[in-house]
């Protein structure tokens, strides 16, 4: 609690006004910054107790400024487990963000499809999530000041907000699927047993985040709206193989849709 409250006083410090939604951009997604009106960038690397990213397509700044007409805080770059963070470490930024006081919490992601109707390029709202492979990010004492011991997880993701979602998709004329995003630590890419596995199991979609990031956002009961961008597909016949370069140009690809949504939501919020 004492590093959260150091890097929160370090921000406080940097920005006085108070963001309203926290964003967070994944792979590829970055330049969806672009459409914020930017107040103040703050690197990673200056923050308090803040983990760094690594991963190529990211960022790793905190961006204060105005979307919308909405004061947002926009994380460009997350931290992944497969990266060697503690799952603490992973959600360190979410918590400050709630911390910060935001209202509502917006997650964006590429991921794998394994619902045999999606295709490359499509966006997909996550009405639900599995989190089996990865480690709960609440295990350890729990931070009572945060949230309760055994926090609900019956709506991870706000039907408010997706029923928003999907009236500014209909009006943008964007097609958007919905579906489950099932959580996988990475870094490899599934194998094809096991991309069958996750859509037996339930998925529609996988990936290596979100998912951490959305149980602690609800321990500290901050509704959560989440979007995948599909960069590639699992079950597919072919033998090809999946590149993060396909990854990222795909989501580059998609991005534009994804920002119409994002603006338009928070416009809406
Ligand atoms: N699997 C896991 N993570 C991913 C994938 C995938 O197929 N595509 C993008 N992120």
């Amino acid at each position: 609690m004492k590093q959260l409250h150091e890097a929160v006083k370090y921000l406080k410090k940097n920005y006085k006004d108070q963001p309203e939604v926290g964003i967070v951009l994944g792979s590829g997604l970055g330049n969806f910054t672009e459409e914020i009106e930017i107040e103040k960038e703050i690197n990673y690397s200056d923050i308090p107790n803040f983990p760094l990213s690594t991963v190529e397509g990211h960022k790793g700044k905190l961006i204060f400024g105005n979307l919308s007409g909405k004061k947002v805080v926009c994380m460009g770059g997350r931290f992944h487990y497969y990266e060697g963070y503690s799952s603490e470490e992973v959600v360190f930024p979410i918590r400050v963000l709630g911390l910060l006081g935001i209202k509502t919490l917006l997650l964006s992601n590429a991921a794998g499809g394994v619902n045999p109707s999606f295709k490359v390029g499509d966006l997909m709202i996550i009405n639900d999530h599995i989190g089996i492979d990865i480690r709960n990010p609440l295990i350890g004492k729990n931070i009572e000041e945060l949230g309760p011991r055994f926090p609900d997880m019956s709506e991870p993701y706000k039907k408010e907000l997706i029923e928003k979602a999907k009236n500014v998709a209909d009006n943008l004329q964007i097609d958007v699927r919905e579906g489950v995003y099932f959580c996988v630590t990475g870094p490899t890419y599934e194998t094809p047993a096991e991309y069958k596995m996750i859509h037996i199991m339930g998925g529609d979609a996988v990936g290596m985040s979100t998912v951490q990031e959305c149980i602690v956002a609800n321990h500290m009961g901050i509704p959560v709206f989440a979007m995948s961008v599909i960069t590639d597909l699992g079950l597919r016949e072919d033998h090809t193989k999946i590149t993060h370069e396909e990854v990222l140009h795909f989501a580059k690809a998609a991005e534009p849709k994804l920002a119409a949504i994002f603006k338009e939501l928070v416009a809406a919020l």
